[in-house]
This record gives C-alpha cells, structure tokens and sequence, in this order.
C-alpha cells in the first residue's frame, strides 16, 4: 500500500533530486455526538449497514495515504474494536482523553504520527459522504499552491453553525470565525467551512503548539491556523457542492447521509451493468455481478453476494445470503445466511434460514421453510413444508405439507433424504431417520423408521369404507 508520492526536479544539469513526500491522514472521531440520544458512539452509527466512520476511513484510503490515523475518545474501546474487526492493522489509533476541541484532537494525532511525515490531511469521522474525489483535490491543491494549509470551503444558504470564511478586499483568505465568536455582520457570511484541511506537516506542529482557548467556548479551535497560515503567505481553498460535505449530529442528518449514500450504492451497480429498481435497498457490503435484477422493495443486506443472470423480485429480503448464476428469487422470499447455487428457484414466500444451501436447479416454492437443511441438486419442495435440520438428496420430491419433525423438545435431530427419494404430501419424518436412495413414502405417513433404499413406506391408518353411512347420516 505505501505509495510515497514523489516530486522529481530534473536539473539542467544532470542531478535528480527527489524530494519524498510522506502523508498522513487524520481522522476525528472523539467526540460524544450527544444528539444522537444513542449509548453508541456516533460514529459507529450504521449507514447502509456499516458504522458510518468507514466511510470517511474508505475516502482516505482511496486518496492512497501512507499512514492513517483515526482519533478517538468517546467510545474509544468499541470503535477501535469495530474497525480492527474490518481494517485489521490499515489503520493506527489516538486517543484524545477530554474533548477540549478539535486543534486539541489534531494534537493527539500528531503525537502519534511518524516525523518522517511531509503532510497532514484532517477530516471528519461524522462526514460520511465525503467523495475521495475532494480530499484529493486537496491534496494537490496543496501541493501546486506553496501554501503551508488548504482548505475545503462551501457556500451554503443557511450557514447557522458553521465557521464562517473571512476574506479581504482581494478575496485572498484571512481567518475563520465560529459562529459563537462572529459579529452580526459576519454571521451573514455565506462561505463556510466544511471542516477539511490538508496542511504541511512542520506548520501544523509549530500551529497546534500556538493555539490557544481563548474564545467563546474555551476550546482549542483547529480553525485559529487558516488565520496563521494567512499571515505567513496565504491559504489555498478548493470550493465544493455542500450536500456530500455535511456532518451528521442528529438521526435526522443520519437519515439524509444514508438516503444519498444508498443512492451512491444502487447508481454504481447500476453503472456496473445491473438492473436496480427503485425503491431497492442494497447494502454497503452486498457484492452483485454484473447482470443482476433487483425489483423495487428487495433488500439486500450483510455480505449477501448475487451472482449474473439472477433476479431479486419485489419484496425479497435477503441477509448473508450468496446467490448463485441464473437463479430466481419469487416476491417475498427471506433469505438468512444461506447460499443458493446456480438455476435455483425460491419461492413466493419461501423462508430459508441460517445455514441452508440449495443446489443447482433445486426449487423451493411457496410457504416453504429451510433451516440448516440441503437440498440437493434438482431436488423440490414446492409448497407449505418445513425441512428442518435435513439433508436430501440429488433430485428428491418433498410434497406438499411435508414435516421434518426435527426436535424432540431438548435436542434436534437430522432428517436424510436419498437420491431420487419421493415424499408424499402431508408426511411427518420423526428425526433422526433416513430415506434410502429411490424410496418412497405415501402420502399422510409419520415415518418412524428407516426406509431402505427402493422401498414403499406407509405409516398411516388403513382407509375403511362404510357402504351408505354419509347418505344415512344426512338423512338422520
Ligand atoms: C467545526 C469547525 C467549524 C466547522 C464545523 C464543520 C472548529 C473550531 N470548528 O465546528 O469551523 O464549520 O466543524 O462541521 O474546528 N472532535 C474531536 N475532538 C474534539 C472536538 C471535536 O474529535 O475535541 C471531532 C468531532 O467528533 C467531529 C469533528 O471533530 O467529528 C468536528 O467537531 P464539532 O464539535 O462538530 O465541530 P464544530 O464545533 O461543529
Ligand atoms: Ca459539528
């Protein structure tokens, strides 16, 4: 991953002198985020089924960073355990004890960053739409500016909140207010900032070390070194759209970060060659080949993978779930962490719960439950059974209203099924027993024992016929 970006001067004369620029990014996430009225840390709040933080960590990735640095506070042992589950060691960790502001945040990052390091960028845990595309832009901005700090800015309609952007006669960049610390008139100030800052390494220690509390809300503001930088040669700003530069406070913001990131989602697969309906729900983490059909109501969640050529209809839910190619999922079927093979067809209505696999060309259809069973390739079950703790064989047929009864109220049992084995409807197989290979049941039986293979098993009442009775009856 370490890709140190490399400026080459080439000399007239025949010296390269290579000047290796090492970059570290730095993430905030130590603060409380007290209105989301929530015990979790904010960060880890989910958008699209991921904490919302790996989005900021997956934009700075994406800018192709050295060394990566999320600072943590509130919360810490739960988000750092959170991303060590899904960065493993890409990512290093600060802890800043007391929110006393975010220069004090960005100090406890520094104090862990490498001293080999040339530049800092700063962002946001709470901004999950940020596009790489703009901390990028940063980056170079300043690279190109001779600045020792570049900065994001957005004009937005409604600035309430924000530090406001302060600029001279000639436009050039002098200072940013916070809003508790802004006269009237600079209140009216539409420019603000969004919170993102690339700055070279040197200056921001020597800053950091200047800041100081002074201000409305006695706090170390990050802000006071765009006023430093300024005065020493200028701030380079980079203007963006505000919309995917918003921080999330509130579950209301929350909610509009993951309306535009699920449309993020849905539009790259989209790109990518699938059909997605509106109004599908598709998860951060869901994997589709391309060729995949997704009706409106679907929602694919987890680390559910789809294979080409198959269809999601209206309403499927769908957790964990791998599909296999060319596979047909019916409306309304739910699908938990279980796999489908290749050519499968399942449901309307199918049920199929944790650890089930269906295999190539095998169908379940309507009102049929599955848990922890197989179904063997171009097996069926085609209506209202439940095939609990089961393994059946290549090509069976479970008729209708089949019952595993696989639990005898302290342990489950398993239900073996052969190849090419028919179940008529209605029976109930009282686990543990097994069907030979080609066996038949008929139809009503409750199946105690085993069945060997090829064998015809009846375990039902014998029907008895009584010649006028239902004709007396009537009458009576
Ligand atoms: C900050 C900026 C403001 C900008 C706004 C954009 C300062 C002084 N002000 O204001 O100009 O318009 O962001 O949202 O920087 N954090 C820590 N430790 C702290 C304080 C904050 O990690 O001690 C983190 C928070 O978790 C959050 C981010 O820094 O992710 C911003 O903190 P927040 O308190 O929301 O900053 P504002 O005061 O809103
Ligand atoms: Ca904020």
């Amino acid at each position: 991953m370490r890709d140190p970006r490399t400026v080459c001067v080439t000399k007239a004369s025949e010296v390269d002198i290579t000047v290796a620029h090492k970059r570290a990014t730095m993430i905030l996430a130590a603060g409380q985020g007290t209105r989301m009225k929530s015990p979790l840390p904010k960060v880890l709040h989910p958008i699209a089924g991921v904490p919302m933080v790996v989005y900021a960590i997956e934009a700075a990735l994406a800018t192709g960073t050295d060394d990566l640095v999320l600072v943590v506070g509130h919360g810490r042992d739960t988000v750092i355990d959170a991303m060590r589950a899904r960065f493993g060691e890409r990512l290093r960790y600060a802890v800043q004890e007391h929110q006393r502001g975010t220069a004090d945040a960005v100090r406890a990052g520094m104090s862990v960053v490498s001293p080999d390091v040339t530049e800092v960028l700063i962002t946001y845990g709470d901004v999950p739409c940020v596009p790489s595309a703009a901390l990028t832009r940063l980056v170079d901005t300043l690279a190109s500016s001779r600045t020792a700090v570049a900065l994001l800015t957005c004009t937005v309609d409604d600035p309430t909140g924000y530090g406001r952007i302060l600029r001279d006669g000639h436009h050039r960049v002098i200072s940013i207010r916070e809003q508790k610390d802004c006269t009237p008139a600079e209140r009216e100030i539409r420019e603000i900032n969004p919170g993102f800052y690339a700055a070279e390494a040197s200056f921001l220690t020597e800053a950091l070390g200047a800041i100081r509390a002074d201000n409305a809300q006695g706090e170390f503001y990050l802000t006071d070194l765009v006023a430093m930088a300024a005065e020493r040669g200028g701030v380079a700003t980079v203007a963006w759209e505000p919309i995917s530069l918003r921080g999330v406070n509130d579950r209301a913001e929350l909610a509009d970060a993951e309306s535009l990131i699920r449309r993020r989602i849905v539009d790259a697969h989209r790109r990518a060659g699938s059909t997605i309906a509106a109004g599908a729900v598709i998860d951060h983490d869901v994997v589709l080949s391309p060729g995949v059909t997704v009706a409106t109501g679907a929602v694919l969640r987890g680390n559910t993978r789809v294979e080409t050529g198959s269809t999601i209809d209206v309403g499927c839910v769908l957790d964990d779930a791998v599909v296999g190619e060319r596979s047909v999922l019916k409306p309304y079927s739910v699908i938990s962490h279980s796999e489908l093979r290749s050519n499968t067809q399942i449901g309307p209505f199918a049920h199929l719960r944790p650890d089930s696999v269906v295999e190539d060309g095998a169908h379940v259809g309507n009102f049929v439950e599955l848990k922890k069973t197989r179904l063997g390739p171009g097996a069926k079950a085609n209506h209202l059974a439940y095939l609990g703790d089961g393994v059946i064989g290549a090509g069976a047929n479970i008729g209708a209203g089949t019952i595993f009864c696989n639990y005898d109220g302290k342990r489950k049992h398993v239900t073996t099924i052969g190849e090419g084995a028919f179940v008529g409807s209605n029976s109930s197989l009282v686990a543990p027993v097994t069907l030979g290979k080609g066996a038949y049941v008929g139809s009503g039986s409750v199946v105690t024992m085993d069945v060997p293979d090829d064998a015809l098993a009846i375990g039902r009442a014998r029907q008895v016929n009584k010649p006028g009775l239902a004709a007396r009856l009537r009458n009576r």
